[in-house]
């Protein structure tokens, strides 16, 4: 048994991992999280106290950071500021939180010799073309396009800084789009959802041939607790399951599956610097840990979080208003 420290537990992959951690380990976990907008007690409510502890707080704390650290056996770095359309609207926190935050908790890393993993994301690697045969690896060069990407590349850059002049214990995990219960209003999939649900026509940018590679939320934490337990010291594993879609085709599913007209949606404003295709390849994690995705059937996994999203209103209600009124703002 072992005590793990979870940053941005609170959040919905961070909160994901920490219901994970508990059905399938006896270890404890401290969850250290700042609670912005993003995060959501709620998210952790039916977890035993006896097993697992909020802990309200930034990451960018050093003096906080530290009496956590002496107490953690390991620490998984889920805590960030994570939405693209907010990075472009304002960049600030996310260097606050992504690039500071992420220092912060190396350094502390680094004073106790914690083992650290460090969850990012795929758009370090910038996008594909549509049709291009190949898909990202841990070797492809870091090529961010917005400020959440860029700030995200430049944590894994000093993690792995602080690994090769420091000895820092960590690993890196790259993942694409992850999707389920308990993601923000903002988001793509819960966004749709949950306009159906309020009889708002769901919101395509552009033209909708994007493409985004979707993993189940669950998948993504068995892979982050295998890398934790068996990943090498030092290596970045890519986390993917073969899940690539447009976000017109999901769009027309979400509408499909939610018994509406599969037309009944509105073409709006694209972002701006807008990804066109994400597609990872995940063989090293499968090859050397053994890892696979469980939930890869994706229709399936859509109607649990439609049903999910049904059920759950007092969830997400309170932040649905405001969300959808700064959308609007941007024609979006
Ligand atoms: P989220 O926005 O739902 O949750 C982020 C959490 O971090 C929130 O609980 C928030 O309160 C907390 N937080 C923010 N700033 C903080 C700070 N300064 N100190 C402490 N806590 C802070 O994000 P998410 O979608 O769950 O993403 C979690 C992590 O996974 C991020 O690092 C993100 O880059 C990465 N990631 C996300 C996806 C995805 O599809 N959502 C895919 C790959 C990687
Ligand atoms: O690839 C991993 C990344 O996936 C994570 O690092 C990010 O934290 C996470 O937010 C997600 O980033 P995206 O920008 O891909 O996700 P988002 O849900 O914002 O948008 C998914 C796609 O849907 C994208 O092409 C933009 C489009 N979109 C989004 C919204 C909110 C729409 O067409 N309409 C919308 O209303």
């Amino acid at each position: 048994m072992a005590h793990l420290l979870v940053t941005g537990g609170a959040g919905f992959i961070g909160s994901n991992f920490v219901h994970h951690v508990v059905a399938h380990t006896d270890h404890t976990v401290s969850v250290l999280d700042k609670l912005t907008y993003a995060g959501n007690p709620a998210s952790l409510e039916g977890l035993p106290g006896t097993r697992v502890k909020l802990v309200q707080g930034d990451i960018a704390d050093a003096a906080l950071v530290d009496r956590l650290f002496a107490e953690s056996d390991a620490v998984v770095h889920y805590a960030a500021e994570s939405h693209n359309d907010n990075s472009l609207d304002d960049p600030r926190p996310f260097l606050d939180t992504n690039i500071v935050g992420t220092y912060t908790l190396l350094e502390a890393a680094r004073r106790h010799g914690t083992r650290f993993h460090h969850i990012s994301t795929d758009e370090v690697y910038g996008d594909l073309e549509l049709d291009d045969p190949e898909r990202f690896t841990e070797t492809t060069p870091y090529n961010p396009s917005s400020p959440y990407s860029s700030t995200k590349a430049g944590s894994d850059l000093l993690v792995r800084a602080w690994v090769r002049s420091f000895g820092v214990r960590a690993t890196i995990s790259n993942c694409s789009n992850n999707y389920g219960p308990r993601q923000h209003v903002e988001k793509f999939i819960p966004r749709q959802i949950t306009n159906v649900l309020q009889g708002i026509r769901p919101k395509l940018y552009g033209a909708g041939l994007n493409v985004r590679d979707w993993i189940f939320a669950d998948d993504h934490s068995s892979a982050v607790l295998t890398i934790l337990e068996k990943g090498r010291l030092g290596e970045t594993y890519l986390v993917g399951a073969d899940g690539e879609k447009s976000n017109k085709d999901v769009v027309e599913l979400v509408l499909r599956l939610m018994g509406r007209p599969a037309d009944a949606y509105d073409h709006v404003v694209d972002r701006a610097g807008h990804d066109l295709r994400y597609a990872i390849d995940s063989s090293r994690l499968r090859d050397e840990l053994g890892w696979r995705p469980s939930y890869a059937d994706f229709e399936s996994g859509l109607g649990a979080t439609i049903d999910w999203y049904r059920e759950n209103e007092s969830w997400w209600a309170p932040a649905k208003a405001a969300t959808e009124a700064s959308y609007a703002r941007k024609g979006q």
